[in-house]
């Protein structure tokens, strides 16, 4: 059932139950293993790992390329098995672990970790763990519904188990564009120009001898599982939506926009839904994660081309896109993240990124990961290889958290993600603060009378104008009392006044 995707015959020997490869994973190795936002991850063998684990305790470190599906995290934690674990996650068990401080959690950009690896400021990796849709003949691996770090661990490491899963459709192939960047100091540029070029190879090109285990697996990703959208979210849209058109409207943004990125959950999946509707054609993603919105809008004739590191769809779109593989082949292109969210390439194609704030201050910084300041929600993902480097950098979020009991717009961001010189426009369900240009003492007024929830306006607005005329400066901040409704969350479990 399997022969036609293992094209090496040297390889058929290799293949072995997920238990037995799971032996090769031994205490104290660190791990590379596929998965980004819970899609393309390796499923069979880090159960059994979690299995053995309690026979045989081990603890490893754990990277991958961002979050996994099928509660694999989960199962690891609870299991004992992760020790460190890097870049990213989603999941409330492994969140609860870090937050106790007994599992260490690196927050890192998304397009950083494999060239700390490949420059061996970490690693090395000792097993790289890839699920793939076959392996070719020259001993290549073709990658899932997810690129992200499993190129660069499965040619750094000692040894490679590959999953081959057979409930990915073999159509797959063809969709990824794998390019690692030359060595340093004499790196070429990536010639990635416009959204749909095409500059590497369809398959994980590695040396066949080091591939130690191949397990046949059929289990499906994960159904994404965003929210619908809500009145909230609805309104964040139609906001950016009538921004976008008014950028249209001045020249400075053509019908088709600047080609988009939209950061993972249900705020940003809604806004591009909003678009469906708007006036706007022929747009582009260059982005990390496709979600239903993208397909939509494929569907829609709205979007003529995507390209990112991972496709997440609910379980409706993922049954759609396997049926239409074929035709949203010539439309979507998978990358490693390293190149889905480059520096280079995200400044030199002009991103309109759209990223979701969990916190933001009057002056327009923005903490992505930290409630409270202190424990960890996800990371940072690739928000910060976005706002930094894009065309135009917005942030959305809704102006209150935890039934209103929360104001999402504060003084002063209780931990910094992106600074305020890399944001541009904030957007929640009241309105949008269009920050460009403005000095922090100018957006202050305009982040409270937009953006925030008529609730807090009033105290916000008097702590700023005390701010000025105690302690003035560039930023006033009355640093006694900066912090207050944070504090006063803390203790009576609301930033409200009574
Ligand atoms: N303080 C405490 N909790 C807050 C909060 C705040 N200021 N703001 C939001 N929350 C809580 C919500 O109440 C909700 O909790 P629940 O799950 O218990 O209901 C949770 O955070 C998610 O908030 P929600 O408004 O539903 O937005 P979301 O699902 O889009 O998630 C982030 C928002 C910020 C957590 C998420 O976008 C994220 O992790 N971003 C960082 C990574 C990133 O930007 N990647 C982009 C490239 S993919």
């Amino acid at each position: 059932m399997y022969q036609h995707r293992i094209r090496r015959p040297s390889l058929m020997n290799a293949v072995m139950s997920a238990d037995q490869a799971a032996r090769l994973v031994t205490d104290g190795m660190t791990v590379g293993m596929s998965g980004f936002t819970r899609a393309g991850e390796a499923k069979a063998v880090p159960l059994a790992m979690a299995e053995r684990a309690q026979s045989h305790p081990f603890g490893i470190t754990l990277m991958t390329g961002a979050s996994l599906g099928n509660d694999i995290d989960k199962l690891l934690t609870e299991a004992k098995v992760i020790k460190r674990r890097l870049p990213f996650q989603v999941d409330p068990v492994l969140r609860a672990a870090i937050n106790r401080g007994e599992i260490s959690f690196i927050d890192q950009h998304l397009s950083e970790t494999v060239e700390m690896l490949r420059s061996r400021q970490m690693g090395p990796i000792d097993v790289a763990i890839v699920e793939a849709t076959a392996i070719l003949e020259d001993g290549s691996i073709v990658p899932t519904t997810s690129v992200g770090n499993s190129a660069t661990f499965a040619i750094l490491a000692e040894k490679v188990i590959v999953e081959i899963n057979l409930n990915q459709p073999l159509e797959l192939e063809g969709l990824h564009d794998i390019y690692i960047p030359s060595r340093r100091p004499h790196r070429e540029p990536i010639g990635v120009m416009k959204c749909d070029d095409r500059i590497g190879l369809k398959s994980i090109p590695i040396e066949p001898s080091r591939i130690a285990a191949i397990v046949i697996t059929g289990q499906t990703d994960s159904p994404s599982s965003n929210e619908p959208g809500d009145h909230a979210t609805k309104a964040i849209a139609t906001h950016l939506i009538k921004f976008f058109e008014a950028e249209v409207e001045a020249g400075r943004l053509g019908r088709s926009l600047a080609p988009l990125q939209a950061g993972i959950g249900s705020i940003a999946n809604s806004v591009l839904q909003g678009m469906i509707d708007s006036p706007f054609h022929g747009l582009t993603m260059y982005s990390e994660v496709l979600q239903d919105s993208t397909i939509e809008l494929i569907d829609a004739g709205k979007m003529t081309f995507a390209s990112a590191s991972s496709i997440t769809l609910s379980a409706p779109f993922a049954e759609r896109f396997r049926e239409r593989l074929s035709e949203y082949k010539d439309k979507i292109v998978l990358r490693p993240q390293e190149i889905s969210n480059h520096p280079e390439v995200i400044r030199r194609l002009g991103i309109i990124g759209i990223n979701t704030a969990l916190e933001c201050d009057i002056y327009g910084n923005i903490n992505s990961t930290h409630v409270s300041g202190t424990h960890m929600m996800n990371g940072l993902g690739g928000s910060g290889d976005f706002a930094r480097n894009a065309y135009m950098s917005v942030f959305v979020a809704r102006s209150t958290a935890k039934d209103g009991a929360i104001s999402t717009v504060v003084p002063m961001v209780s931990h910094v993600d992106h600074t305020e010189h890399d944001v541009d426009v904030i957007v929640t369900e009241h309105g949008l603060a269009d920050l460009r240009g403005l000095t922090p003492r100018e957006r202050a007024p305009l982040m409270i009378a937009n953006c925030m929830d008529p609730a807090f306006r009033e105290e916000a607005m008097d702590y700023f104008e005390r701010a000025c005329k105690q302690a003035g400066g560039q930023t006033p901040h009355l640093l006694a009392e900066a912090f207050a409704w944070h504090v006063r969350r803390a203790e009576t479990g609301t930033m409200r006044r009574k």
